[in-house]
């Protein structure tokens, strides 16, 4: 039987007439094109800065559309874990929890390039474990923070064929931005679009990455669209120890500077809202006037003209492939670091929040077996990801990943909407940093953002649980109230609807399923971070929160499960703060309700 004979038999037997998946208008079954037929795949990953999925900034990328969202599978359920650049990019490239690297912040001592290498991750990440796999591995662009024209060289970051670094402080200065390639120094390049830069500079590297005759990794990771970032300082050769550094909004280049005109931040109904929302720091937040407003609309606007750039970048990248004759046999991953809020909940212009504006993310993949046109809603994230190119590339999987890798057939698609967890572990510690206007009740940083959530999204429900360190609790259900405006367990919104959710479930049998899920999550490892209601149940009998939620283990959530409590707020991940920890072994579900 030939292969698209299958593949439709495939389709009708196991896909049906199911309404919730979307038609499929073609698949993939051009032979791979290469070294023969073992020939092992490329792969290119595009790893944009801070950018939305909720204020539509797919929608202004035609190029990504043509070549990645149509070719490819977009992953509408895809999460990064903490809400912050490094590290959730020490969390992608790991694919270990930020827990498990410790790498909590952008700068030492709880974060940032020197943290990485400290916690002897500069030879535990994915290019080494590529190199090892036998390939080429190669990077142009920003790879964590504080990787500077200062630390570079001590150490040079591990595992890259051929690299070509974006370097702090220069890394957000979109018109003045310094590379550093392979062990040259760096150079500055003052007047050019720092998008432009690393173009070029990608195309070089896939050029010599072809000539190699070895499969590939290639890394491309613009600054678009984060904030523009610089100090007076730099002018005069001065760049560290900066007594003063602006956040403007990001610069285009100049032939997009006039697009999209009087485009503005989509109104959701947690934008700018009435009431105060949120808990903490952010219920606190007055209204923003109307001049915040334009200017946060204006800051919008900036990053959706920045990302033209990067959505010429898809396409070069795309026609060089094609050119080169490795389209075929090649994987694209286009991605981003967290994602961004403008006005929601009354907060300025960053990320950090565990909003779904700053943690339901792009992701899209498109290559060799890869459903084209396809979209999918089970739950991913960026822990996932090093998981899944090691499955790629074809190594061994490594037993330490907080991650599960991501199918990327048809066939295993289908089977992970039933067999995939249901929940994203989501932290954070330090502080929420403003990267718009200072008002004096709008700070630059605000301190105390630290805290632990969980989301979980099924057929059946869609929850979000969150414990901050000042022990605050705010519990959403996304399914009525996707804006996430009315916490459950917040007095004000204590109303008699909110006694019975899901449809029939005491509230209280609710939080204290959540509490115990996150209580594991929390401190996981390894599997349990992936299948965490087996380290409550061991006897297997429990895979979801629906199972959980039976009323059989009242008596078991009742008295065993530990209860989240932070001791004080820390700016980093301090176990004496944390409060109590969950022990495998103890507070374990016995089993014995099952026969009584
Ligand atoms: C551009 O950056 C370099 C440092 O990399 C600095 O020496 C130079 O003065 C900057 N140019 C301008 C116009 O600020
Ligand atoms: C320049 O650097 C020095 C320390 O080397 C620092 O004291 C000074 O404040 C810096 N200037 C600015 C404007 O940041
Ligand atoms: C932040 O947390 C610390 C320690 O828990 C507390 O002492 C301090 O008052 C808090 N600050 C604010 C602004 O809430
Ligand atoms: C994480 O790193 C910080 C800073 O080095 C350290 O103080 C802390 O003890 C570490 N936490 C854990 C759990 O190892």
């Amino acid at each position: 039987m030939n292969l698209l004979l299958k593949a439709i038999l495939f389709i009708t037997l196991c896909l049906g007439t199911d309404p919730s998946w979307p038609e499929v208008e073609s698949i993939d079954q051009e032979p791979i094109i290469g070294d023969g037929a073992a020939a092992r795949p490329n792969i290119v990953f595009i790893l944009t800065d801070d950018q939305d999925l909720h204020m539509q900034s797919l929608d202004y990328m035609p190029f990504v559309r043509k070549h990645l969202i149509n070719h490819g599978t977009f992953f509408r359920k895809h999460f990064c874990t903490t809400a912050l650049c490094c590290p959730s990019r020490v969390t992608l490239w790991t694919g270990k929890a930020a827990h498990n690297t410790n790498v909590t912040n952008v700068n030492p001592p709880y974060g940032g390039y020197p943290k990485f290498v400290s916690q002897g991750l500069n030879d535990k990440y994915l290019p080494v474990w590529l190199q090892e796999a036998g390939y080429n591995t190669y990077y142009t662009g920003k790879l964590f923070n504080a990787h500077s024209v200062d630390n570079y060289d001590s150490p040079h970051a591990a595992g890259w064929t051929g690299s070509d670094f974006l370097l702090d402080p220069f890394t957000y200065w979109y018109m003045n931005s310094t590379y550093q390639r392979n062990h040259e120094p760096p150079v500055s390049y003052e007047g050019q679009h720092s998008v432009d830069v690393l173009t070029k500079k990608a195309l070089g590297l896939l050029d010599e990455a072809h000539k190699a005759n070895k499969p590939f990794f290639l890394g491309v990771a613009p600054v678009s669209p984060h904030a523009n970032l610089w100090s007076p300082a730099f002018k005069h050769g001065n760049h560290s120890k900066l007594t003063e550094i602006k956040f403007e909004p990001p610069v285009p280049a100049k032939r997009h500077a006039h697009l999209f005109q009087g485009t503005k931040v989509p109104r959701t109904e947690n934008f700018n809202p009435d009431k105060p929302s949120g808990a903490s720091w952010i219920r606190k937040l007055p209204k923003q006037s109307q001049e915040n407003v334009d200017y946060n609309d204006h800051f919008y606007l900036q990053r959706l003209r920045t990302l033209q750039s990067v959505d010429e970048l898809v396409d070069r990248l795309v026609h060089r492939l094609a050119d080169l004759g490795i389209l075929k046999n090649t994987y694209i991953i286009y991605s981003t670091d967290n994602g961004y809020h403008i006005g929601h909940h009354r907060m300025q212009p960053a990320k950090q929040c565990s909003f779904e504006e700053d943690i339901n993310i792009p992701l899209i993949i498109r290559g060799p077996g890869v459903p084209k046109r396809y979209t999918t809603d089970i739950v991913t994230t960026h822990t996932d990801l090093a998981p899944t190119l090691l499955k790629m590339v074809g190594a061994a999987p490594r037993n330490d990943f907080d991650g599960l890798a991501i199918p990327l057939t048809r066939h295993g698609l289908w089977h992970a909407r039933k067999q995939r967890h249901e929940h994203v572990t989501v932290e954070h510690w330090g502080f929420a940093s403003n990267e718009g206007q200072v008002f004096d009740w709008y700070p630059r940083l605000h301190m105390n953002n630290t805290y632990k959530a969980v989301r979980v999204i099924s057929e059946s429900y869609n929850l979000h649980y969150q414990v901050w360190c000042n022990n605050e609790r705010e519990l959403y259900d996304l399914t009525t109230d996707p804006g996430q405006m009315v916490n459950l367990l917040h007095p004000d919104e204590h109303a008699p609807t909110s006694e019975v959710l899901l449809g029939g479930v005491p509230r209280e049998r609710l939080v204290q399923r959540l509490d115990a899920l996150l209580f594991v999550l929390k401190s996981c490892k390894a599997e349990t971070c992936i299948r965490p209601w087996e380290a409550l149940h061991p006897a297997g009998n429990v895979e979801s929160l629906r199972e959980a939620l039976s009323p059989r283990f009242d008596a078991f959530y009742e008295r065993e499960t530990g209860k989240i409590r932070f001791e004080r707020c820390e700016m980093g991940y301090l176990l004496e703060a944390e409060g109590p920890q969950f022990e495998k072994g103890e507070r374990i579900d016995p089993g014995w309700h099952e026969w009584t």
